[in-house]
């Protein structure tokens, strides 16, 4: 058979697809903007078929029907991390939480996490019978190459990135055909804070660095005020619009990376449809599983290497709450700490935590002196690094405890730095000033 004829022999319908799951499997879900919505939709539509099949994925961005109430019976979401659709969910006893680096998510497919089905989108087959993983490479394309059954929803929309972010047609069991836009996520509305720590993390940047930048409104921030550097370079876990700007400036040339110079490596992006446009074909951006992209000790070979990413708390320490409010799992650890440690062990390399000084309509300071009782610590206080708000920076590695304190109380928002005088000085018993 040529490849088109193996191409057709492969092609179900969803519900077909969805039949090959069996109760008590492990399935994983395509992660992020690159979920397979059709393939999803069709495996709650054949709920009755299934009792206790596993759900297992990173952020979701579609509706989540697996995890309402009433569908205990046929999943159990095991989430990875933990977004606006399965936090409820998660809070309730619906959903389970597995606490995990992102790097390492792959080595768990092989180990604790063996994968039953691998539900994936993908981009259309090439001549030589390749399919892209497209937006999301990160842990999708290590669970299919764990799954015993591999079932794709090829999607003609889905664009065609570089790097190591291919599957075979011999490595897919069955193929579901679509053709829907991908699922964008616009840009966040930038405020005036924001644009304060934004150009205080842009303060840290060097010429020719190689950054790595989360998600939301404090990254996007940070590259309006990066215009006029030169030769920075990406190696990050993901990338947004943000990007595109800054390569269209000139600002973004990736000429001076110390490995793969001239290229943005990231393991998922999400964005409108002008960054998929962007990476589309584009030998410019290179997509690698998160194994990759996300080990330390491939992070680090970057020179000046700036990780930038956010939390929800710091206490006095410096030790980092990004995933809890309390006892609540918000979000999940993500590649924080995997780019805290590469940049720190970068020679020339810088790691920063920015946030707003306080939350929830300034009624609360993030800085705080003890964490909320039951609130993980995400990034402890010997990773740590730089932290950023509005007001400014404080550089913690290498300061002893006093030293921190004073240097986050500085940065706190002024309606509560009396406040953490005063327990400042209860615990240190010494004045602040
Ligand atoms: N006390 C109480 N609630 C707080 C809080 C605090 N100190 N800080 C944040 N929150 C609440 C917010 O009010 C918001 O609640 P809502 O969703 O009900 O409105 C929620 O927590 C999320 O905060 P927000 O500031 O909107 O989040 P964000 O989109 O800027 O993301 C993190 C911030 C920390 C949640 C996010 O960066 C994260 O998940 N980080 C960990 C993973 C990571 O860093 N990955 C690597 C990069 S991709």
């Amino acid at each position: 058979m040529n490849l088109k004829e193996i191409y057709m022999s492969k092609v179900v319908t969803a519900d077909e697809a969805v039949k090959k799951i069996k109760s008590n499997d492990r399935v994983v879900t395509g992660h992020a903007v690159g979920e397979p919505i059709e393939l999803i939709k069709a495996m709650v539509n054949n709920k009755e078929a299934y009792e206790n099949v596993e759900i297992v994925h990173m952020v979701a961005m579609g509706k989540g029907e697996y995890v309402a109430p009433g569908m205990e019976k046929h999943f159990r979401h095991n989430a990875l991390f933990v977004g606006g659709t399965t936090r409820d969910a998660v809070k309730s006893g619906r959903a389970d939480f597995t606490s995990c680096y992102f790097s390492e998510v792959p080595s768990l497919f092989k180990t604790t996490l063996p994968v039953d089905v691998a539900l994936i989108q993908v981009s259309s087959m090439d001549e030589h019978g390749f399919f892209s993983f497209g937006v999301s490479n990160d842990y999708t394309k290590p669970a299919a190459e764990a799954a015993k059954i591999v079932i794709a929803q090829v999607n003609d929309k889905m664009p065609r990135t570089m790097g190591d972010s291919f599957i075979h047609i011999s490595d897919i069991d069955y193929i579901v055909e679509a053709s829907h836009e991908i699922i964008e996520l616009n840009p966040p509305k930038i405020g005036e804070i924001e644009k304060a720590i934004g150009e205080n993390c842009a303060s840290l940047v060097e010429d020719g660095s190689t950054l790595q930048l989360g998600i939301g409104a404090i990254p996007d921030a940070v590259l309006l005020f990066l215009k006029d550097k030169k030769d920075l370079g990406i190696h990050s876990e993901m990338i947004s619009d943000g990007v595109v700007e800054l390569v269209e400036a000139g600002v973004i040339t990736n000429k001076a990376k110390s490995i793969h110079p001239g290229k943005i490596i990231v393991t998922f992006l999400m964005g409108t449809k002008r960054l998929y446009d962007f990476i589309d074909n584009n030998p410019m951006v290179e997509m690698y599983p998160v194994n990759y992209v996300n080990d330390p000790r491939v992070i680090m070979q970057n020179s000046k290497m700036v990780s930038i990413n956010s939390c929800v708390q710091v206490d006095l320490m410096g030790q980092v709450s990004s995933e809890c409010v309390g006892l609540t799992q918000i979000s999940g650890v993500g590649g924080q700490v995997d780019f805290v440690r590469g940049a720190n062990m970068c020679k020339d390399g810088k790691s920063i935590i920015a946030m707003p000084s306080t939350a929830a309509k300034g009624k609360v300071s993030k800085i705080v002196p003890i964490l909320d009782e039951g609130a993980a610590v995400t990034t402890g206080r010997n990773d740590v690094d730089y932290i950023v708000t509005e007001y400014g920076i404080a550089k913690l590695k290498g300061k002893t405890l006093k030293e921190r304190a004073r240097a986050l109380i500085n940065i706190a928002h002024p309606d509560f730095r009396n406040d953490l005088m005063v327990e400042f000085e209860k615990r240190f018993s010494c004045k602040f000033w």
